[in-house]
């Protein structure tokens, strides 16, 4: 079978069954602030666990792309090293949401593995949780009378909690689970060490392929379990294992989901993949495993960058850059080659990197390109360092790398492992600390758990219709961060739109009657419309008027309906690559980020506006439908990647010929309203992002109005209707006028030079005759002080000593110059007689060479003076 045909058949299989099949979420996490990536199968159901929604059916089954290289799942340091872990997997996975549990969920995953799939009974083995007495949680007798059904008993492993409890983050659902482990070693092995025996134990052929949790808890902050209102089944399975196991493979990296990267990898750099563990081999499954966390994380709107998810994404790819350019001694861009590769192979499943090859392929060059460009000399630094040091590399030293070259301290450890080395980590963090706080503040947020008030059903968010409503709290927590306190509430009822789809949260008022409490913001988490005050309501359970700030909402749809025109707009004149990456909108302007590669000419400029400003004055009606997701993508809407959607989604349309949009996001009723737009500024954001910032409304009026006065202003300064022709003029004469100046001023110059030449006094020198200068000249800058004291060179003999000093609009400027025999033979520094005699009395200072120095001060009162210390010196 074919991985194709193996993933097909568990959505066929689970499909018979009554679930549902769904799409996988994006791999980057929105609105969660416990996670950066989906990190497996059921992060996006979160919230049918905890019941703060509800599923549209009780049974679910998915492929899901996973990332398992941050926070409590991180498996970043084994991947390639051995041959089943990766960075980004496809998780197979069926849900029950207080549905079937432990009876059913462990008949279906038999009944699959052995029936379907065909795998020997005789290989598999189950591990049952044997329960956890601190934490007062039972056995799971019911799991393991389901698996006595179906499997002998010596193939039946009682787990702990570190093996079989599942939790996926510090907080949220959980409970106890039963893992399916195979054993693919040969038969003679076999026989020798039963398969049971080595189960969890790290072997690289007796390896868990699917985990069945039976989410009952959830798991607060402080620590504690509550038990869930309803039990739910949350299963997990390695596709890339199933392959492998299916296929008869000792190595994930062995089946068809890796091979096509592997012949390109080969091809590409010229070298054999042996299936060995030489640094050789282990760079080909490094690269191949890491191209694909890159490719689909870009493809869902994740660009590189320096902090949280881009900085993961940034490290895995100079992770396996390092690999080629060390180990593959390849020494040019190598990713964004395979990418193709990549994408071709998934165009089925996750069309999403197919679709945006192009932009992901810039992307990841431009990354590779920057960081080759460091790598070199970094890796030359690192070998010192390895050279100097016997075991721990200095904690500095490993920040010098991070900060100069580049290297993410994971990379600097693999290097210093592979070399018998360890990292001073306690040194390197306390520089990195030191560097964030110059930089900023740490921004920890620390949230309590929550404090529930009521359990009244209300009606959700009702925002697109009303802008104030009665509403009740359910519940509340506080949060700090950066040392402020803020409450968080959430509604039964709310008109606030939460923040998402780059449209800023609604901000206003709740009305106790006697009390009013402002609400600063919303935001989603989750599904949860989150509203952020500064203060408790003294009594929360109090019914209340929930009042959105209606002006700041109505600026804010304007540039929101305006934003899906520019969008059009842009596809219409750059063409259909443009796709939206991010997005601002709020009630001052919105700021739009899209895929497209050169920067905007100013015709191009000028279309989009005259385009957008086009169908604002055709007032045009906007008309918002919820249809299936299949029907909107029929009328060509334009869905965005990274972006999760469920089966009914809002279609926002302008004309059906001219834009049509999924979006949560609120919008005028007709174009008109907007008034007017105006493009402000159009830049670079990364390597094949632009961005363009635009006003609306009466902003875009008074943006325009005041370049308008300023321009009337002008005119009126130069007495003129046409400030343009007024200009240039200006400027052609101002240039004549300086030519003029400067043949002037040389003229000067020299008429001075050569006053100067005759008023030299004699001094003897070595008993040979020497010249002295010292006079206040005038002239009209520093540069000429200086210029002069050159020029009079040429009309000096072998020894000479001149110092001149100028009084500069009020300031002083000196110029001392000697003759080199002043300075070999008499022992004088220009430098220090400034210092010595200028300074005190120009207040001021310079310096300069031994044979000419500078300086310039506030006070020129003093320049005799100094002439005359001079000359009594000389
Ligand atoms: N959540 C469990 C896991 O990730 C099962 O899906 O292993």
């Amino acid at each position: 079978m074919t991985s194709a045909e193996i993933r097909q058949q568990f959505l066929d299989f689970f499909a018979s069954k009554k679930h549902q099949i769904v799409p996988s979420a994006p791999i980057v996490v929105k609105n969660d602030p416990t996670l950066l990536f989906t990190n497996a199968g059921m992060n996006q159901f979160k919230d049918y666990f905890l019941g703060n929604s509800v599923p549209a059916s009780p049974r679910i089954a998915d492929t899901q792309k996973c990332l398992r290289v941050s926070g409590k799942h991180n498996d970043l340091e084994e991947v390639g090293v051995d041959t089943y872990h990766h960075t980004m997997f496809e998780m197979l996975g069926n849900w029950s949401f207080g549905d079937y549990f432990k009876a059913e969920a462990i008949a279906w995953s038999w009944e699959l593995l052995t029936e379907i799939y065909k795998l020997p009974k005789d290989r598999l083995y189950v591990s049952v949780f044997e329960g956890d007495p601190s934490e007062g949680i039972p056995a799971s007798t019911l799991a393991l009378q389901e698996w006595k059904k179906l499997v002998a008993e010596d193939h039946i492993i009682y787990g702990n909690k570190k093996d079989n409890f599942w939790e996926m983050g510090d907080t949220g659902p959980c409970g106890p689970c039963s893992e399916i482990h195979v054993d693919c070693r040969s038969d003679e092995e076999r026989a020798k060490i039963p398969g049971s025996q080595l189960v969890n134990k790290d072997h690289p052929q007796v390896i868990e392929i699917w985990n069945n949790v039976f989410i009952q808890y959830n798991r607060l902050k402080d620590g504690s379990l509550v038990e869930l209102p309803a039990k739910h089944v949350d299963t997990g399975m390695g596709f890339e294992r199933l392959v492998r196991v299916i296929q008869g493979k000792q190595s994930n990296y062995d089946t068809d989901v890796f091979t096509g990267t592997f012949e390109a990898i080969e091809k590409l750099t010229g070298n054999k993949y042996d299936r060995s563990d030489s640094k050789e081999a282990i760079a080909f499954r490094v690269i191949a495993d890491h191209i694909r966390a890159i490719g689909f994380t870009i493809a869902d709107g994740q660009l590189p960058s320096n902090t949280g998810a881009g900085y993961v994404i940034r490290r895995i790819l100079r992770r396996a850059v390092r690999y080629y350019y060390s180990y593959l001694n390849y020494k040019q861009p190598l990713l964004f080659q395979l990418m193709p590769v990549l994408a071709k192979q998934f165009e089925t499943v996750f069309p999403e990197l197919q679709q945006q090859l192009d932009f992901v392929n810039k992307v990841v060059k431009e990354e590779e390109d920057a960081f080759l460009k460091t790598l070199d000399k970094g890796l030359k630094r690192m070998d010192d360092m390895i050279n100097n040091s016997t075991d721990i590399i200095d904690g500095k030293a490993a920040f010098e790398l991070f900060d100069t070259f580049g290297f993410p301290i994971d990379l600097t450890r693999l290097i210093a492992s592979e070399n018998n080395r360890t990292i001073d980590e306690a040194g390197f963090e306390s520089e990195m600390q030191q560097q964030k706080s110059r930089s900023r503040a740490a921004a920890t947020l620390d949230t309590e758990d929550w404090v529930i008030v009521s359990e009244e059903k209300g009606e959700g968010f009702v925002g697109y219709n009303l802008l104030s409503t009665q509403s009740t709290i359910t519940k509340y927590r506080k949060i700090s961060a950066k040392g402020k306190t803020q409450f968080q509430l959430v509604f039964n009822t709310t008109p606030f739109y939460a923040e998402s789809g780059g449209q800023v949260g609604d901000s206003g008022w709740l009305d106790f009657g006697s009390e009013k409490i402002s609400v600063t913001d919303t935001k989603k988490e989750n599904d949860l419309i989150v509203h952020f005050v500064n203060q408790l309501p003294t009594n929360t359970a109090k019914p209340f008027t929930a009042i959105v700030d209606a002006e700041r909402r109505l600026f804010t749809c304007y540039n929101h309906t305006a934003t899906h025109l520019l969008h059009a707009a842009l596809r219409k004149v750059l063409g259909t690559h443009v796709a939206q990456k991010g997005s601002l909108v709020n009630e001052e302007s919105l700021r739009f980020d899209f895929s497209h590669f050169a920067r905007l000419t100013e015709e191009e400029i000028t279309e989009v506006e005259h385009i957008v400003n086009e169908k604002i004055r055709q007032n045009i009606p906007v008309v918002i439908t919820e249809m299936p997701k299949e029907e909107a993508l029929k009328l060509g809407a334009m869905a965005l990647f990274g972006e999760k959607y469920g089966n009914t989604v809002r279609v926002v349309v302008v004309d059906p010929n001219y834009s049509v949009e999924l979006c949560g996001g609120t919008h005028v009723m007709h174009t008109g309203m907007i008034g007017l737009l105006k493009i402000t500024a159009e830049s670079a954001v990364a390597a094949g992002v632009r961005r363009i910032e635009a006003l609306t409304g009466s902003n875009a009026f008074h943006f325009l109005n005041k370049q308008y006065t300023e321009l009337k202003t002008v005119a009126g300064l130069l007495k003129t209707q046409d400030p343009i022709k007024a200009v240039e003029k200006l400027m052609l004469e101002k240039q004549e006028t300086e030519k003029r100046l400067e043949s002037l001023e040389t003229k000067q110059l020299q008429s001075i030079r050569d006053i100067l030449l005759q008023k030299t006094k004699p001094i003897l020198i070595g008993g040979e005759e020497g010249q002295f200068i010292g006079e206040i000249v005038e002239v009209n800058s520093a540069d000429q002080l200086k210029k002069l004291c050159f020029d009079l060179k040429i009309g000096l003999g072998n020894h000479y000593f001149v110092v001149l000093c100028a009084n500069i609009a009020g300031k002083a400027a000196v110029c001392i110059m000697l003759s080199d025999s002043m300075v070999n033979e008499k022992g004088l520094e220009a430098p220090k007689l400034i210092k010595e005699y200028a300074t005190p009395l120009i207040k001021g200072g310079g310096g300069g060479q031994k044979t000419l120095a500078t300086a310039g001060g506030q006070d020129a009162s003093n320049l005799s003076e100094l002439i005359l210390q001079i000359s009594r010196l000389v």
